[in-house]
């Protein structure tokens, strides 16, 4: 497996983040214990740190799934906002244009990362 350097947290291989999959890791952000969410949509890689724009929980807090019945936009699993999946922005009625919060992903040859700044490896947690 690849290893955390001081700028990039691993992900996955690429191929194990297919069209429509993502993975949950969890992190420090802006060094609060948290977790970001890594997917692919139309070929890119993307992520977003894991709080929906309407209330301190996860998008995936009740159930085990970040995508709405199309697989196309985001969805929060509590009370359903809708998120653009290349924005980030809520469609629904409920924060309509509020987004969620962007993290910056890295696809190379070995695979998929974090690069960002505000996020951390959880050290020293399980
Ligand atoms: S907490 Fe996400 S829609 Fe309400």
């Amino acid at each position: 497996m690849a290893m955390n350097d001081s700028k990039r947290l691993w992900v996955c291989p690429s191929d194990q983040l297919a069209e429509g999959k993502y993975k949950r890791i969890d992190a420090l952000y802006a060094d609060e214990p948290s977790s970001v969410l890594v997917f692919r949509h139309q070929g890119q890689c993307l992520a977003y740190r894991n709080l929906c724009v309407h209330m301190p929980r996860t998008l995936d807090c009740e159930k085990d799934m970040i995508f709405d019945e199309t697989g196309q936009n985001l969805r929060c699993s509590m009370h359903g906002i809708i998120y653009h999946p290349i924005t980030g922005e809520s469609l629904s009625t409920m924060c309509n244009g509020e987004k969620l919060t962007p993290v910056t992903v890295q696809e190379d040859a070995e695979g998929v990362w974090i690069r960002d700044k505000r996020v951390k490896e959880m050290v020293g947690e399980n």
